[in-house]
């Protein structure tokens, strides 16, 4: 059988990221070539009709060398984790998806001479300790989620596995993401999603983070631009090997509720905090990305006003 050569690959293709990050790299190295792999098939049918799909459980690493019969990868996105208040929840399991998978993933592009490797870290390598404004590339980390621990111990072994073996693993450390096309699954800053899609739905938000909650967000095509401006750097400017600080905007629940009451005056938000205050606490409440700014060009184009007029126009426009 003759392999296909050059091919992409995008673990977690189904999820809120990579459901969007699938399509841009579609967009820009040709649909056949990007392969879109999970553990289940893609409601989205965009997703599923656009490209190659292959079912793909990290912790299996038969699965991926199944694929390397057939395919010939020169890079890897691997994006499939549990997040941080699901990892709360089953704690062991969140630690071996989220190392084991990695070293699946790590091991599997140094057999198959992967070019690049992409594994985004987050805002949650940081906890209580790590200075709360401007948070410093390097600083105090002591991240106290499971989430957050397994991102600070991958970050360490990516930049390892660069030093040691030469893989040109690349990194960053999200803030939240917000996008209208998929829905997070299991994270602390989900409700800066679901407001929106409440707001037209129902007219009125019950948040679980208190109203003076403040955490670093970024809209998604701000989110997908700086991965593939990282993913195309010429290697001797990524001089950050374990992940780079990202930052685009910070706002409370009361903030955003605001910003959609200039669309909709009516719209009306509570709060109703439960166990994801207490991880929110303990993250930043904004990033230094000056490293980023400066190694690779970083420049965010989203605010939250822009954001919010972007999101409800495109959800109003999906909804109709
Ligand atoms: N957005 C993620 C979460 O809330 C953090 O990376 O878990």
């Amino acid at each position: 059988m003759t392999k296909q050569k050059n091919a992409i690959l995008v673990i977690g293709a189904c999820g809120q990221l990579g459901s969007e990050l699938t399509l841009e790299l579609r967009k820009i190295y040709g649909d056949a070539n990007v392969v879109a792999a999970d553990i289940q098939y893609p409601k989205q049918a965009d997703l599923r009709e656009s490209g190659p799909f292959e079912i793909v459980d990290v912790l299996t690493p038969q699965h991926l060398t199944e694929l390397a019969s057939r395919y010939k990868f020169k890079q890897i996105y691997h994006l499939a984790a549990i997040l941080s208040a699901t990892g709360e929840k089953n704690p062991k399991f969140a630690w071996r998806l989220n190392m084991d998978g990695l070293f699946n993933v790590l091991d599997f592009a140094l057999e198959q001479k992967v070019e690049k490797v992409y594994w985004p870290s987050s805002i949650a390598v940081f906890g209580p300790n790590s200075p709360r404004q401007n948070t410093p590339q390097d600083t105090i980390m002591d991240p106290n989620t499971v989430y957050g621990i397994s991102k600070q111990a991958g970050e360490r072994w990516c930049e390892y596995y660069f030093n040691k073996y030469g893989l040109d693993v690349r990194s960053l450390r999200y803030p939240g993401l917000i996008g209208y096309k998929a829905l997070p699954g299991g994270g602390t800053t989900d409700y800066a999603v679901d407001i929106y899609h409440q707001a037209l739905a129902l007219g009125t938000y019950k948040c679980f983070l208190s109203e003076n909650t403040r955490l670093p967000m970024m809209y998604m095509p701000d989110a997908l631009k700086a991965t593939i401006d990282l993913m195309h750097a010429p290697a001797e400017q990524v001089k950050v090997r374990s992940s780079y600080n990202l930052a685009a905007m910070s706002f409370t629940p009361q903030e955003i509720a605001a910003s959609i009451q200039r669309h909709y005056p009516d719209f009306t938000i509570t709060y109703d905090p439960d166990s994801r205050q207490q991880i929110a606490d303990s993250w930043p409440q904004s990033i230094n990305d000056s490293a980023a700014r400066q190694d690779w060009g970083w420049n965010p184009q989203y605010d939250l006003h822009t954001m919010t007029d972007d999101m409800l126009r495109h959800l109003k426009r999906i909804n109709n």
